[in-house]
């Protein structure tokens, strides 16, 4: 019986793509990293009941695909907010406070580092340098840079994105 039902993507063509690829791997336990290669390519990450659909027609544990899951950064098991802030926890910028900066980010989100909002908004992610060390400390949320940032200005930089995001909710209820 398919899963489809239970994601909110509506891409259900792709859930039918990734049972097909299951079923063609049946039994095959060496074809695990290739097939979740597959679904994180097709949906951004690895939802747990694939992941056990995964582990039953592969003919592996869940525990061990969770484990190759773990292991390889590429893999997710949620899908990754709107809004990716990467902090970055890199040398120059531990020195200068991304500590406190990350701790803020977490504080004010409500979730902790590789997490992502309920509302599917922001993703915080930690990085080991961005590359603009002399902006110590850096956070980037998607293409932004945002430099020098204490804890004091993370709630007014998460505002410009809550605010962007009300901004496109109104324009797409008026349009
Ligand atoms: S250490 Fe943070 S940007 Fe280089």
């Amino acid at each position: 019986m398919s899963n489809n039902t239970e994601h909110k993507c509506e891409c259900a063509e792709a859930y039918l793509d990734i049972e097909r690829i299951i079923e063609q791997n049946r039994g095959n336990r060496g074809a695990l990293v290739q097939v979740l290669h597959y679904v994180q390519e097709r949906l951004g990450y690895v939802p747990k009941d694939i992941q056990v659909k995964i582990a039953e027609t592969l003919g592996v544990s869940l525990t061990e695909v969770y484990g190759v899951i773990t292991f390889y950064s590429l893999f997710r098991e949620k899908p990754r907010g709107k809004y990716i802030i990467s902090s970055c926890q890199g040398t120059a910028c531990y020195v200068r406070g991304a500590p406190d900066v990350l701790e803020r980010l977490e504080k004010e989100l409500g979730i902790t580092a590789g997490d992502t909002t309920d509302d599917g908004l922001f993703t915080i992610e930690v990085v080991r340098c961005l590359g603009a060390c002399g902006l110590a400390p850096v956070m980037t949320v998607n293409e932004d840079t945002h430099g020098r940032v204490t804890q004091d200005k993370v709630p007014a930089i998460l505002d410009l994105y809550r605010k962007k995001e009300e901004a496109e909710t109104v324009h797409v209820a008026g349009s």
